[in-house]
C-alpha cells in the first residue's frame, strides 16, 4: 500500500492490527456515500494507538480514490490566534483536497500561509470551484475579520462535498484542543473557550463528517458532551487482542532487530496486555542490557522502562500525572490515586475514599478533585456519579507507585520486581495452553524464524539452504530481499489476503511467495490449490512477475499434494532446518 501522507508511526510497516476498527472505519467511510455516517469520536485510554489509526484510515481512503476525500489535521498543543489557525486549517484542506484529485502528493507540503499559491495552484491543476473559496477566504482573512473567516473555512470542506457531489471525511485530531489553544486577539489575551462549540451544525452535515479523537479523551469527551450534545457518537478503543499483540510483537523484533524467543512472545503480549505503546516501548527501551528473548530480559527492560528515569514509559506516563498533579504538591490527589489503583479490580465510592483515607474536606471539594483526576485519565469514573476506578493496567499502576508512592508511605522497588514476577508466572498458566504444541503461536512463530533466516542467512548461504528445498526452478538463487514479511492485503481489497511470507527481490531476480504449516497434519492439495490462488492475487496486486511460490510444512505433504506443486512449479520443504536459530 502506497503511503501519501506521512504517518507518525515512521516506518509504516509496522502498523499491524486493527483489523476490527479498520473495517469499522472503512465501512463507515463507506457508508457516508449513502450520506448515513455520523460525525464520531474515539476514545480510548491514552497511547492505544488512535493516531495511527486515524492516519491509517486517511492513508487508505486516499489510495481508494472513489469519491471519499480524506482531509487530515491536528490540532497543534501552542498558543495560536484563530486568524493564523483559520488559515492553516483552510489552506491545509485545499492542498490534501488538490493532493487527492490530481495524485500528487508532493501537494502536501506547500506552505499553509500564502493564499496567492494556492489560488495559482488550483487554477494550474484546473479544479476551478476551489478558487472561489480560496479568493473569499483571502479576503475575509484581509478584513480581519477572524470570526467570520472562522466561519466560513470550517464550513468550507462540507461545501465542497456539496459543489462536487463528492464526499469529505474530516479526521481532526487533538480535537480537545480548540477550546484551549486558539484565542480571539492576536495578542492572545482572550481563549476561544468554546470555539469547539461552533461545530455544532457543521458536523451535522453527511456528506461531510467528522472523525475526531485527542490524547485527553477524558476532557475530549466532556467538551464533546457540553457543547455538542447528540452530535457526535462515541466509538471506543480497546487495547489490541492477543492475536494481533502476537503479530505486532515480531513485527518489531524484525524492524527494531531485536530478536525474541517462542517464550517471550506470549509473555510479552500479557505483560503489555496487548497495548501497543508498551509493546513498542519495550522494543525502543533504552535500557543498556534490553534483551527481549529471555524472561528475564524482558522483566529487567520493563522494570527500567517502569522505574527508571530514563525509561519511555514512565516518562510519557510523568507528563500526563505531573499535569493532573498540577504545581502544587496535593498529597491527598496522589493518595486517591493509589488507593484506586491498588483496588483497581473494583469501583469505589467518594464514600470510601474519605472514610479509608481520612480526608477532611467538604463532598464537593473531594468531587472537584476527582473530576480533575478523570479529566486527565489517571483514574476512571465509575457507573454512578459517586463511584470511581483506578485505570486497570498492571503498567501504570506500578509507574505512578514508583513517582509518588516514595513521598507517601515506604516505597520498596523490590515490590514492584515481586509484582511483575508474580504476574509472569500466572500468565505461564495461562500462555501454556496458548503454547499447546501446534497452536497458533507456533505457526507465527515458525514463519518468524523463516523470515529471518530468508533475511539474513540464505543468501550468503545459497547451497545449503537450497538444499532445505525441493523442486527450486533451474538457475535459482536466494536475493538479497528488499522486504520479507508477512503479508495480509489492505483492507481496501474486498478479499482479506493472507500470505505466511513475501520476500520482494529486485526487478530481475525472483521473489519468494510462501506457505508455513507448523501442525500436525500433512499439507493437502486443496490447501495448495487456495494457497496459489491467493499467491496470484498478491503478484496481481504487488506487481510482481518474477516469483517462486513454496510451501513449508512440518508434518509433510499428501502424495497427490506433491503432483500437484510439482506441476505448477511450486517449491516444498520440510526441513526443520529453516526453524534453526544461528
Ligand atoms: N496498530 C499499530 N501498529 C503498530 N504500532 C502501533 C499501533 N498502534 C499504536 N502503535 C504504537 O503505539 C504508539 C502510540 O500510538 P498513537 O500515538 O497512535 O496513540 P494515541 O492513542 O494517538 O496516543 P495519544 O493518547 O497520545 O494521542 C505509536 O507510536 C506506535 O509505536
Ligand atoms: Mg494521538
Amino acid at each position: 500500500m502506497k503511503v501519501w501522507l506521512e504517518e507518525k508511526i515512521g516506518n509504516p510497516d509496522l502498523f499491524t492490527g486493527r483489523k476490527k476498527e479498520l473495517g469499522y472505519f472503512l465501512r463507515w467511510t463507506e457508508q457516508t456515500k449513502r450520506k448515513i455516517s455520523q460525525s464520531t469520536a474515539i476514545l480510548s485510554r491514552r497511547k492505544t494507538g488512535k493516531t495511527v489509526l486515524l492516519q491509517r484510515l486517511f492513508n487508505i481512503t486516499f489510495e481508494k480514490n472513489d469519491c471519499v476525500v480524506p482531509f487530515y489535521f491536528e490540532i497543534r498543543e501552542s498558543d495560536q490566534w484563530i486568524g493564523d489557525f483559520a488559515r492553516e486549517f483552510f489552506l491545509t484542506f485545499v492542498y490534501q483536497y488538490i493532493a487527492f484529485r490530481t495524485r500528487k502528493a508532493e501537494y502536501f507540503l506547500y506552505s499553509k500561509e500564502n493564499y496567492s499559491q494556492a489560488d495559482k495552484i488550483a487554477r494550474k491543476e484546473k479544479i476551478d470551484y476551489l478558487v472561489r473559496f480560496i479568493s473569499d477566504a483571502e479576503s475575509a482573512d484581509k478584513n480581519g475579520n477572524a470570526d467570520s473567516l472562522w466561519n466560513m473555512v470550517r464550513d468550507a470542506p462540507r461545501m465542497v462535498a456539496q459543489h462536487t457531489d463528492e464526499r469529505i471525511l474530516q479526521i481532526i485530531d487533538e480535537f480537545q484542543f480548540l477550546n484551549r489553544f486558539i484565542f480571539w486577539d492576536r495578542e492572545k489575551k482572550r481563549r476561544a473557550h468554546n470555539l469547539a462549540g461552533s461545530y455544532l451544525h457543521t458536523c451535522e452535515y453527511k456528506n461531510a463528517p467528522l472523525l475526531v479523537s485527542g490524547s485527553w479523551v477524558g476532557w475530549l469527551a466532556r467538551d464533546l458532551l457540553r457543547m455538542l450534545p447528540g452530535r457526535f457518537q462515541f466509538h471506543y478503543l480497546e487495547n489490541i487482542p492477543e492475536d494481533e499483540a502476537a503479530e505486532m510483537i515480531l513485527k518489531y523484533s524484525h524492524l527494531e532487530n531485536v530478536p525474541v524467543s517462542e517464550e517471550t512472545v506470549p509473555l510479552i503480549a500479557g505483560i503489555t496486555e496487548g497495548n501497543p505503546f508498551y509493546i513498542g516501548s519495550l522494543f525502543r527501551s533504552r535500557f543498556p542490557g534490553r534483551n527481549l528473548a529471555t524472561e528475564k530480559g524482558v522483566l529487567e527492560t520493563l522494570e527500567f522502562e517502569t522505574l527508571d528515569r530514563e525509561g519511555g514509559i514512565r516518562g510519557t506516563w510523568m507528563e500526563y500525572a505531573g499535569y493532573a498533579m498540577g504545581e502544587s504538591n496535593d498529597v491527598h490527589a496522589k493518595r486517591i490515586v493509589l488507593y484506586l489503583s491498588k483496588h483497581r479490580e473494583r469501583e469505589v465510592t467518594r464514600h470510601e475514599l474519605r472514610e479509608r483515607l481520612g480526608l477532611e474536606m467538604s463532598d464537593s471539594d473531594l468531587e472537584k478533585k476527582l473530576k480533575i483526576l478523570v479529566r486527565a485519565d489517571i483514574i476512571e469514573q465509575g457507573s454512578s456519579n459517586s463511584d470511581y476506578q483506578g485505570v486497570p493496567d498492571n503498567i501504570f499502576d506500578k509507574v505512578f507507585r514508583g513517582i509518588y508512592q516514595k513521598e507517601i508511605e515506604a516505597f520498596d522497588p523490590k515490590d514492584v520486581t515481586d509484582e511483575y514476577r508474580r504476574l509472569v508466572r500466572s500468565l505461564e498458566k495461562s500462555s501454556r495452553r496458548l503454547l499447546g504444541e501446534y497452536s497458533h503461536y507456533k505457526g507465527k512463530f515458525a514463519e518468524y524464524l523463516i523470515i529471518d533466516n530468508l533475511r539474513y542467512r540464505a543468501h550468503g548461504n545459497q547451497r545449503l539452504f537450497k538444499n532445505m528445498m525441493r523442486s527450486l526452478p533451474a538457475g535459482f538463487r536466494f536475493a538479497e530481499y528488499r522486504t520479507v514479511w508477512s503479508y495480509s492485503a489492505s483492507p481496501v481489497h474486498q478479499r482479506d489476503i493472507q500470505i505466511d511470507i513475501f520476500a520482494r527481490a529486485e526487478k530481475n531476480e525472483h521473489s519468494l511467495i510462501g506457505e508455513v504449516k507448523n501442525r500436525k497434519a500433512k499439507f493437502s492439495v486443496k490447501e495448495a490449490e487456495a494457497f496459489r490462488e491467493k499467491a496470484g492475487e498478491l503478484m496481481k496486486l504487488e506487481n510482481v512477475d518474477k516469483a517462486v511460490l513454496f510451501v513449508f510444512s512440518v508434518s509433510g505433504f499428501f502424495k497427490n499434494t506433491l503432483v500437484y506443486l510439482k506441476k505448477h512449479g511450486i517449491a516444498w520443504t520440510s526441513d526443520k532446518r529453516w526453524l534453526d536459530k544461528p
